[in-house]
C-alpha cells in the first residue's frame, strides 16, 4: 500500500480502537478541510454511515470548529440550531480541532447516544490523540 493508504488505515484504525472501547463513543471520525474550497472532509470513521462527509466551513458543529479553532462540546443537540443531525439516537457531541505545525487542518468528532457524557478529561485526552495523529500526517 502507498503511503496515503496506510495513513487512512491507520486513521480508521484509531476510529475502532476509541469507538470500541470506550462505551459512549458512538460514532467517531476524522474530518481534514479543503482550505481551498473551505469544506470539510470526512476521511476516516467508526459507527454507522453517514451522508455528510463533505461539510462547509460555518456549518453545524464541525464547521463551526474548522473556523473557531476550539474545542466544541455539546451536552445536547436539541439545544443547537447551528447542528447537522446525522442520526436521530444521537445526543450529544464533541468535536476537538486537530492541528499540524500550529494550523487548524481537521478534528475529530465523536457522536454519543448517551446525554451529556463529555467532561474535561474527554477533551484532554482527545487532544493528546489529536497529537499523536498529528506526527502519522
Ligand atoms: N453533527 C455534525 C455533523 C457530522 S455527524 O455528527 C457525523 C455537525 O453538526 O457538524
Amino acid at each position: 500500500a502507498d503511503e496515503s493508504e496506510n495513513t487512512d488505515q491507520r486513521l480508521k484504525e484509531v476510529c475502532e480502537l476509541l469507538q470500541s472501547s470506550i462505551g459512549y463513543y458512538d460514532w467517531v471520525g476524522f474530518y481534514f478541510a479543503n482550505e481551498v474550497e473551505k469544506t470539510l472532509h470526512l476521511k476516516a470513521f467508526a459507527g454507522e454511515p453517514t451522508d455528510h462527509t463533505v461539510i462547509p466551513f460555518g456549518k453545524g458543529i464541525c464547521g463551526q470548529v474548522a473556523v473557531s479553532n476550539q474545542n466544541f462540546v455539546v451536552p445536547d443537540v436539541k439545544a443547537q440550531d447551528n447542528y447537522i443531525a446525522c442520526s436521530i439516537t444521537v445526543k450529544s457531541e464533541i468535536v476537538i480541532p486537530l492541528f499540524k505545525n500550529g494550523k487548524n487542518i481537521g478534528q475529530i468528532d465523536i457522536d454519543s447516544h448517551m446525554e451529556d457524557p463529555f467532561s474535561e478529561e474527554d477533551e484532554r485526552f482527545l487532544e493528546w490523540v489529536n497529537e499523536e495523529v498529528a506526527n502519522i500526517l
